[in-house]
């Protein structure tokens, strides 16, 4: 395997990301490959290869950036942590809710534990938010009758947000950049620029709970399951 074949994370013809760090020698890369196809991370070896910044984020799945400074869009973030799902639905919003409708947020597994542990999020961490459509209405309030009762019902994703801890980069805005990569059915983009400060970043830094993040829809998945004695 050789460590300096272009990969194109974005997926547009032409475009190649460099994915030899200057700093690491041929052999340490492919050790890091190696240990990638070894423990099954699931994601390509060249992926991994192409994390430079690990040593500096020291999170599992760091972020990844193209040459333009875009966010690539992490692989299958789904299968990390999933650590709430506040909604806003269309239905009470007068039709246009910014953010439609079920939020399920994910945190990489390794952002989770150190979270749990130290009550700080580390440095690379992401707050994936996936929005996800209810089922279509029977009641002007956008609500429809289940088997379980009256309510809001998950249906067809619409829509993907990224919030990225990165304090060399989003120092003006407390840490966090916050990327849009499309509020539609996917397939989102596949790597997307840093959404102006007013878009974003703003509402979360004059209104969220801790460290830009809403924290208290969170809390109670990210403590510990308590046990009974
Ligand atoms: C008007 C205020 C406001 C704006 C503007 C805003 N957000 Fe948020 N954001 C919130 C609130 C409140 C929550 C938590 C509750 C919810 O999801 O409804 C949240 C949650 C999030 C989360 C989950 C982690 C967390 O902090 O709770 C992400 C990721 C996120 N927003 C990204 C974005 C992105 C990207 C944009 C710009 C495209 C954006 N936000 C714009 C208010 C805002």
């Amino acid at each position: 395997m050789r460590a300096d074949v272009p990969i194109n994370p974005i997926g547009r013809p032409g475009q190649t990301m460099k994915i030899r760090s200057k700093r690491t020698n041929p052999s340490a890369l492919r050790a890091a490959a190696l240990a990638a196809v070894v423990v099954g991370l699931g994601m390509g070896a060249a992926a991994l290869a192409a994390q430079p910044g690990k040593a500096k984020y020291g999170v599992e799945f760091p972020p990844q950036w193209t040459a333009q400074g875009e966010l690539v869009q992490p692989k299958d973030f789904r299968q990390w942590i999933f650590i709430g799902s506040p909604m806003t639905p269309h239905g009470l919003n007068d039709g246009k809710a910014n953010f439609p409708e079920f939020h399920n947020v994910y945190v990489q597994p390794s952002a989770f534990k150190h979270y749990r542990k130290t009550g700080t999020w580390p440095e690379g961490t992401m707050m994936v938010k996936e929005l996800q459509l209810v089922q279509p209405a029977q009641f002007p309030d956008g609500s429809r009758t289940e088997v379980s009762g009256r309510g809001y019902f998950p249906a067809g994703v619409a829509g993907l947000d990224i919030a990225v801890k990165d304090s060399s980069r989003f120092k003006e805005s407390k840490n966090w950049g916050y990327f849009n990569y499309g509020h539609h059915a996917p397939p989102y983009l596949r790597a997307a620029a840093a959404a102006p400060v007013a878009a974003c970043a703003g509402c979360h830094m004059a209104n969220a709970h801790e460290d830009m993040v809403y924290i208290k829809f969170y809390k109670s998945i990210l403590d510990p399951l308590p046990v009974k004695k």
